[in-house]
C-alpha cells in the first residue's frame, strides 16, 4: 500500500517517547469566529482545516491513535441550521478526503450511537471504515454522536442482553470484561487528553477510558491550533510522571 506521508513534524523537542493515543476535545469554533466578526459556522469551516492538519501531523509524529470528538450527543441541543452545517461538514470530509486517508494508510473507526442517524450518514461511516479497515498507520476514531454515559448504557443494556441469556455470569463482569462492551473495545485508553480553547473539563467524552489519561488545556481555538501547539501539549506530557496509582521510579528507589 502506498504510504504518502511527507510532513515530518519538527521533533528535536520531542524526542521522548510520543503518546500511543492523543484524544482531542475541538473547543473554541464559535469564539473563534465571534473574535473576527464572523459567524460561527465559519469558525467550524475552518476547523476541518485543522483536522486535516492534526491528522498530517499525529501520523508524521508516529501517533497510533488520533481521536477527535466531532459532534457530542449533546449537540443536538444546538439551532438546527448549525448542528445541519456541522453534520454537513462531516459528511463533506469524509467524501473528500477518504480515498487520500486511504492513500495515507489512515484506518477510520467512528464511535458513538449510530441508531439515530440517517440511514445515508450511517453508510457513509461504514463506507468509511471497511474502506480503510486494513490500513495498518495511524487510526482516525472520529467521536461521532457520542456521549460517554451514552455509551456507557448501550455497553451495560448489551452486557444484560448476555447475562439474561446465560451467556455472562454476574461473577464474570470484572473491568476488562465491561471494555468490551464499549464503543472503543479494540482502542486503547488515550494517554493524553487535549482541549482547546480554555476550558477545563470532559464534557461527557470518554469518562470511562480517561481514567489514567493525562489532560492538557490549550488556550488557542481549534481552527488556530497548528503544529506548535500540538506539539506543546505533547512536549508536557512527555515531561509528566506517570504512576497509575503506584511510585515514580524515583520515589521508590
Ligand atoms: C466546538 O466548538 C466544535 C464543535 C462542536 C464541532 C467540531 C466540528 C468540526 C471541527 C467539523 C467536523 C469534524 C470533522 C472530524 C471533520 P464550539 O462551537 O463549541 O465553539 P465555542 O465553544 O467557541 O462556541
Amino acid at each position: 500500500m502506498a504510504i504518502n506521508v511527507d510532513f515530518k513534524a519538527d521533533t528535536k523537542n520531542l524526542s521522548a517517547e510520543m503518546p500511543r493515543h492523543v484524544a482531542i476535545i475541538m473547543d473554541g469554533n464559535g469564539r473563534w469566529a465571534k473574535s473576527r466578526g464572523l459567524p460561527r459556522t465559519e469558525g467550524h469551516r475552518q476547523g476541518v482545516k485543522t483536522v486535516r492538519n492534526t491528522v498530517r501531523l499525529a501520523h508524521g509524529l508516529g501517533i497510533e491513535y488520533l481521536t477527535l470528538f466531532s459532534f457530542s450527543s449533546e449537540n443536538w441541543n444546538r439551532p438546527a441550521s448549525e448542528v445541519e452545517f456541522i453534520l454537513g461538514l462531516l459528511k463533506r470530509y469524509i467524501e473528500t478526503d477518504l480515498e487520500d486517508l486511504y492513500r495515507q494508510n489512515v484506518r477510520i473507526q467512528v464511535i458513538g450511537s449510530r441508531s439515530d442517524l440517517a440511514s445515508g450518514l450511517r453508510k457513509l461511516l461504514t463506507k468509511a471504515e471497511t474502506r480503510t479497515q486494513n490500513c495498518s498507520g495511524l487510526t482516525l476514531v472520529i467521536a461521532f454522536n457520542y456521549g460517554a454515559r451514552d455509551e456507557l448504557a448501550r455497553a451495560v443494556t448489551k452486557l444484560a442482553h448476555d447475562v439474561a441469556a446465560g451467556d455472562l455470569l454476574p461473577k464474570d463482569i470484572t473491568s476488562d470484561r465491561i471494555e468490551g462492551y464499549l464503543d472503543t473495545s479494540t482502542v486503547p485508553d488515550p494517554d493524553l487528553i487535549i482541549r482547546t480553547s480554555g476550558e477545563q473539563r470532559l464534557s461527557n467524552f470518554l469518562l470511562w477510558q480517561a481514567a489514567y489519561s493525562e489532560f492538557f488545556f490549550s488556550p488557542v481555538h481549534w481552527p488556530d491550533f497548528d503544529d506548535k501547539a500540538f506539539e506543546q501539549a505533547i512536549y508536557a506530557f512527555q515531561n509528566r510522571d506517570r504512576r497509575y496509582g503506584g511510585l515514580s521510579a524515583k520515589a521508590a528507589q
